[in-house]
């Protein structure tokens, strides 16, 4: 009874386009109905390459790299690699000169409108900005917002663009921060769209995984979970493919497994390659990460297959006794049981370190849509930015 996984309505660029056409295409599940609400919006889009056999290639780079400053982040596919690059380089710099950027942003204003729960993210973009010295202002649940009276989401970005210089949002369905950013004139950062995708928590993931291994390519990483509904998922290995030289092993049970959008994703990038299995024990010893995820209550229409489902796979001490000893374990949190709380001692445990990632990574980001210099920051030289 498990609702089928559902391809995003709605992406930020042509290639997601071409892959959610292809996606519905395949499927023959075309419709825009249901989505209303989000306003206007072109269903099916017209650019329909993909179906004329144009390559789906994940590897090809913008020719053309638009600015930061006044960007929308929908997916990390808006930056170009060299500006993700320059987003970790700068993340660094933050950390080690907290009181140097603490003015950075003086006089912005931040918006959080968070139609979804959150602890993490909500905080976090929240403090990234008060902590480059800007102030902050929101919801966290939409019935306190004009949403419960009818207002479209394009209305309420209309209206908060006149308050503020960047938004934050999270919202349950797959497209909604796109449709925000296009009726919003100031930057919109897709703080998590249904289970599309998590670009900024994909920002802490690269930045924890450069940290641990000084790099974010040659790895095996095992995504372990709930890989149909986790946004975080699709997000990490959207941009990991762009990086290239990753091995994927999707760790899942049949019911939750990795949409065909994303495994086209990996299809499409010759130096990535993934496998599918149910059984975690068994290949924990190959893997250099393991990102572990909670199956995602909400995302279900049936309380019975989440009660089957939640407990499959529980990251315990017996089971890190056979991963290699200088495995990452990574979680975008918040956990539930899958991952038990004696692992938080072990030195392989990073999914802290990923939070304390996450407030830098947002601090880059925000810094640089808004288009404030950090002082004293020099920019990565061209010639050090390779992927
Ligand atoms: C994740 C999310 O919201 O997608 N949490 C987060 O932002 N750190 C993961 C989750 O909720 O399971």
């Amino acid at each position: 009874n498990l609702p089928s996984p559902s391809p995003p309505v709605l992406a930020s660029d042509w290639r997601s386009l071409r892959a959610r056409n292809h996606e519905h295409a395949v499927n023959g599940r075309v419709s825009g109905s249901g989505y209303s609400w989000l306003g206007h919006f072109e269903w099916p889009p017209s650019t329909t390459s993909c179906m004329k056999g144009e390559p789906l290639s994940s590897e090809l780079e913008p020719t053309v790299e638009t600015p930061m400053v006044g960007k929308s982040v929908i997916t990390l596919d808006d930056l170009s690699i060299n500006q993700i690059r320059e987003l970790l380089h700068k993340a660094q710099y933050i950390d080690s000169h907290r009181k140097e950027v603490a003015h950075t942003c003086e006089g912005r204003v931040l918006a959080t409108l968070f139609y979804e729960p959150s602890t993490r993210t909500r905080l976090s973009f929240e403090t990234a900005m008060l902590r480059l010295g800007g102030k902050v202002i929101g919801f966290a649940g939409a019935q306190l917002a004009s949403v419960t009276k009818g207002e479209t989401i394009a209305d309420t970005l209309k209206t908060v663009s006149n308050y503020v210089d960047v938004v934050a949002i999270r919202h349950p369905k797959e497209g909604a921060a796109l449709v925000a950013s296009r009726a919003a004139s100031v930057p919109v950062i897709n703080a998590g769209d249904g289970g599309h995708m998590h670009p900024t928590q994909t920002l802490a993931d690269l930045a924890t995984l450069q940290s641990r291994f000084g790099r974010v390519t040659n790895l095996t990483v095992g995504l372990c979970g709930d890989l149909t509904f986790g946004r975080t998922v699709h997000s990490l290995i959207e941009t990991l493919c762009r990086f290239g030289n990753v091995n994927f092993v999707l760790i899942s049970p049949d019911e939750l497994k990795t949409p065909r959008y994303v495994l086209d994703r990996i299809d499409a990038t010759p130096s990535c390659s993934y496998t599918e299995v149910k059984d975690l024990v068994s290949v924990i010893g190959d893997l250099d990460v393991l990102y572990m995820t909670r199956v995602q209550k909400e995302r279900f229409f049936n309380e019975d297959d989440y009660l089957r489902l939640r407990d499959t796979y529980i990251l315990d001490e017996a089971k890190m006794t056979k991963a290699k000893p200088d495995m990452a374990v990574l979680h975008p949190l918040p956990r539930v049981n899958e991952i038990a709380v004696e692992v938080d001692d072990d030195p392989r445990a990073a999914y802290f370190e990923q939070v304390k990632n996450g407030m830098l990574m947002r601090m880059a980001l925000e810094s640089s849509v808004v288009g404030d210099e950090l002082p004293g920051y020099e920019p990565l030289e061209a010639k050090e930015v390779q992927a």
